[in-house]
């Protein structure tokens, strides 16, 4: 018997596989649009703190990724595994079960489980990295004991090179990683009934309003309490973590940086369109490829902007602004043209005035760079690595010597 699946099913269930290559994508450099970039509008240090930070972090969430309610969050910890000695003893392992509910709300609740690697030393809490996995805590390593998360994913170590595991533990940092499935479900099915989102409904209401947040708001919540939840702890010092993310885990890190102050280092990992590329330039990803595998990463409001870029009040280069004036790196790669690196690194070169108002200098490259020549300077960093869509160890070893600077 022949099974046939409709087109969009295929594509809604895969869009990593599919949305790649539609007919209509530019990769033509001549072809993408001249444009001018809404103004960031930075004058002054007291003006960005008091007024325009805010009013540039409300544009995104109106347009692009929608507002992430401010209620009171409760933390409920359950221990599910250690801390134990791990890796000849040279690092500790911990697993928890977290349960967040709203104050005023109890008995709504979410829960996942964080892995929690820290390295064994005498120097006190080790700063860290903390970011979400695609496919299951098990995955970041082949370690045995990792447990696997509920909702399920790959295999033990499946993703060991994306994480680096050895590399960051030897280099004195601690790892924090959660599956973003058990956060926020990522699939075709969305329905905004089984992730953070109804936590916080209305009377009634069944999914989030035009400019309420999508899954990627509710995974940089899922973030954001975590590092609350990481406050105190001691092993891990909450006052040092670099928020990192790969792809649309990359653009759901660069939202939690923006949004919560308390990350200290910002690191997007080839987050293309709606992470750190200028949706202006048309190159690559746009909007209205995205509408329909994955619309609801995003507000409603946003997908009003599919082939009218243009009429966006805010661009890319001012999310990264947002992040002004802690360390942000942003790494893209050279054959993952459907992330549109030249457009991230756009992005990030116009977010420099942000980092001026403290005195910190811009990239050392005025042009996009030749691959695997990094370009950091001041607080920011930039790469653009030679090969694809990933996660590599010399991105990790960029990542490493640039947190070397800022959380050590
Ligand atoms: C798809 C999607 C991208 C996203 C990527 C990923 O390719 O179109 O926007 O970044 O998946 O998350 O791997």
């Amino acid at each position: 018997m022949k099974h046939t699946l409709p087109l969009t099913f295929l594509m809604a269930a895969s869009p990593l596989l599919f949305a790649a290559e539609p007919a209509d994508t530019n990769y033509d450099e001549s072809r993408t649009p001249t444009y001018a970039l809404p103004d960031l509008n930075v004058t002054n240090r007291e003006h960005w703190e008091s007024t325009r930070r805010a009013e540039v972090l409300r544009l995104l969430e109106d347009h692009v990724y929608g507002r992430t309610p401010g209620n009171a969050v409760q933390i409920e910890v359950a221990i599910l595994e250690g801390p134990t000695e791990v890796f000849d003893n040279t690092a500790i392992r911990r697993q928890a079960r977290l349960t967040l509910s709203p104050k005023e709300h109890p008995d709504r609740r979410i829960s996942f489980d964080v892995l929690v690697y820290s390295p064994k030393t005498l120097k006190g809490k080790s700063p860290a990295f903390i970011g979400l996995n695609f496919s299951g805590n098990q995955c970041v390593h082949s370690d045995p004991g990792i447990l696997r998360s509920p909702a399920g994913g790959k295999a033990s170590g499946a993703y060991a090179s994306r994480w680096q595991v050895p590399m960051l533990l030897k280099r004195g940092y601690g790892l924090v990683t959660a599956h973003r499935d058990d956060i926020d479900p990522d699939n075709y099915r969305h329905d905004f009934n089984d992730g953070p989102h109804p936590l916080f409904y209305a009377p009634g209401q069944t999914k989030p309003k035009e400019k309420e947040w999508g899954s990627i708001g509710g995974w940089a919540w899922a973030l954001s309490n975590t590092r609350e939840w990481l406050e105190g702890d001691e092993l891990i010092d909450a006052s040092r973590l670099a928020v990192i993310g790969h792809s649309r885990l990359g653009k759901t890190a660069l939202w939690a940086g923006a949004q919560d102050q308390k990350f200290k280092l910002v690191i997007s990992n080839n987050s293309g369109c709606g992470g750190a590329a200028l949706y202006r330039r048309c190159y690559g990803e746009r909007i209205h490829h995205m509408l329909k595998p994955v619309g609801y990463w995003f507000c409603g409001n946003h997908a009003r902007y599919a082939l009218r870029e243009n009429e966006l009040p805010v661009d890319q280069h001012m999310l990264l602004a947002a992040i002004a004036p802690r360390a942000l790196y942003v790494a893209s790669a050279r054959e993952d043209r459907w992330a549109d690196p030249k457009g991230e690194f756009l992005a990030l070169k116009n977010a420099e005035p942000a980092y001026a108002l403290y005195g910190f200098d811009g990239l050392t490259a005025s042009q996009w760079p030749s691959p695997n020549e990094p370009a950091t300077g001041g607080r920011l960093g930039y790469h653009l690595r030679a090969g694809r869509h990933d996660v590599t160890a010399y991105d990790w070893g960029r990542y490493l010597d640039f947190a070397d600077r800022h959380l050590k």
